[in-house]
C-alpha cells in the first residue's frame, strides 16, 4: 500500500525530515554562522543517503533562519531543489516584544500570502511543494483563506496544500470553501503521545484522562486519502538514548523494551520507535527533527524493520502503562 502523497503521485519518501532545528538558536538576534551551514549540509546529505528527500519547514522556525540555511544548502548544492520535496508552514505568529501584540495564530489572507512570499524569499527557491496550515486560528474565515490559497497557486507559488494540528471537523469545514484538496494533515503522534491510538480503542470505555487526540480525525483523514504526518515521532529521544532517570516508570520500561527490540533485530532504537509508527496502516509519516547525521541515519533505518502485531501491541502497552481492556 503506497503512502496518500504517493497515491497522488507526489513522490514524498517514507519519512521526512524536520527542520525545526536548523539554524540554531530561536533568538532572533543570534546570526547565522559558517557552522549552522556546515551542520545543515551534513543533515540534508545524511537523510538523502537515508532514503529521506522529504523536508519539512515553517516560517518561524529558528525565527526564520532554519528556512534561510536551509536556503544556503540548496545555493550551494545545484540540482538539489530537483531531488526534494519541500513543505513549509504558516500561520503561527511569535511574540516579538510588543506587549500589545501577543503569540497568535493569523489565517488572514494579507497574512498567509506575505508569510508565504517570505519562505520563498528565504528558501531562495520559486514555489513551495506543499504549503500547511500551521495551527487552527479560532478567526479563520473559510472563504478568507481559500482566497489566499487560490491566488498561492494560480501564481505558482504553491502546490498542494494542508493542515497541522487539526481535527477532521476543522478541516472538513475549511475544505468545504476550497477549490483545492488538502492533503497532509501533521499532528503530535509517537510512542510517548499515542493519544491518535487511545482515542480508537477507548471507544465505549472509559477515556483515558489525558487523551488529547481528536476522535475521528484519524479515521476521515485515511477515507480523504490526506497523509498523516507525526511529528516530534522520537518523543526527543527518550526512547532511544536520552537519559529516563526521572521519567515515569512506564517511560523507562519501554524504553528498556526498545532496546532490547534493536538489539534482537540488529537495529537502532530509533529505528523502532519509529517501525512503531510506520506500521500503523494509515501509512504515517514521521517527520524526524534530529539535525545528528548518526541519528537521521539511524532512523533511516526504520523502512527495513518489521515488529510484529505482539511486539507493536507490548510497545504500546508498555508505553501506556497498563494492558488492554
Ligand atoms: N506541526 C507542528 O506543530 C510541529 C511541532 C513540533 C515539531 N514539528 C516538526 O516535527 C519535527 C520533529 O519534531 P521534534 O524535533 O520536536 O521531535 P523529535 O524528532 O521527536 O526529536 C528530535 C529532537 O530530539 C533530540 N534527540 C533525539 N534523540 C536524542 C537522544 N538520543 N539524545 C538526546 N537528544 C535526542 C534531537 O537532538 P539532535 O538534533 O541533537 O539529534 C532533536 O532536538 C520538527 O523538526 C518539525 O519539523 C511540527
Amino acid at each position: 500500500m503506497n503512502m496518500p502523497l504517493q497515491q497522488r503521485g507526489i513522490p514524498a519518501s517514507r519519512l521526512s525530515l524536520g527542520c525545526m532545528g536548523f539554524g540554531g538558536e530561536w533568538d532572533a538576534s543570534k546570526p547565522i554562522t559558517g557552522e549552522h551551514v556546515k551542520q545543515a549540509h551534513e543533515a540534508v546529505e545524511a537523510a538523502l543517503g537515508a532514503g529521506i528527500h522529504f523536508f519539512d519547514h515553517a516560517n518561524i522556525y529558528t525565527r526564520g533562519k532554519a528556512e534561510k540555511v536551509f536556503g544556503q544548502v540548496l545555493k550551494e548544492r545545484p540540482g538539489l531543489r530537483e531531488q526534494i520535496i519541500i513543505q513549509s508552514k504558516c500561520g503561527i505568529r511569535l511574540y516579538d516584544g510588543d506587549d500589545e501584540a501577543p503569540g497568535r495564530y493569523d489565517f488572514s489572507k494579507e497574512h498567509i500570502i506575505a508569510s508565504v512570499d517570505d519562505s520563498l524569499k528565504r528558501l531562495g527557491i520559486p514555489y513551495l511543494d506543499i504549503l500547511l496550515l500551521h495551527r487552527p486560528d479560532p478567526l479563520m474565515d473559510r472563504y478568507e483563506v481559500a482566497e489566499a490559497l487560490h491566488q498561492l497557486k494560480f501564481s505558482g507559488k504553491v502546490r498542494y496544500f494542508g493542515v497541522s494540528n487539526m481535527s477532521a471537523g476543522q478541516i472538513r469545514l475549511l475544505q468545504s470553501a476550497l477549490g483545492e484538496p488538502l492533503i497532509v494533515n501533521q499532528l503530535e503522534m509517537s510512542l510517548l503521545k499515542a493519544g491518535f491510538v487511545e482515542t480508537g480503542v477507548n471507544v465505549n470505555q472509559a477515556v483515558a484522562a489525558d487523551n488529547v487526540f481528536p476522535e475521528g480525525t484519524l479515521e476521515y483523514c485515511q477515507l480523504e486519502n490526506i497523509q498523516l504526518q507525526a511529528w516530534s515521532p522520537l518523543a526527543q529521544g527518550l526512547f532511544s538514548g536520552r537519559s529516563t532517570a526521572d521519567q515515569s516508570e512506564a517511560v523507562q520500561n519501554t524504553a528498556a523494551l526498545v532496546k532490547r527490540y534493536a538489539e534482537e533485530k540488529n537495529t537502532a532504537p530509533e529505528a523502532i520507535v519509529l517501525a512503531w509508527l510506520l506500521k500503523h496502516p494509515a501509512q504515517i509519516q514521521p517527520v524526524i527533527g534530529t539535525v545528528n547525521p548518526q541519528r537521521i541515519a539511524a532512523c533511516g533505518e526504520a523502512v527495513h524493520v518489521t515488529l510484529t502485531r505482539e511486539e507493536w501491541y507490548k510497545l504500546f502497552i508498555t508505553s501506556r502503562g497498563r494492558a488492554m481492556a
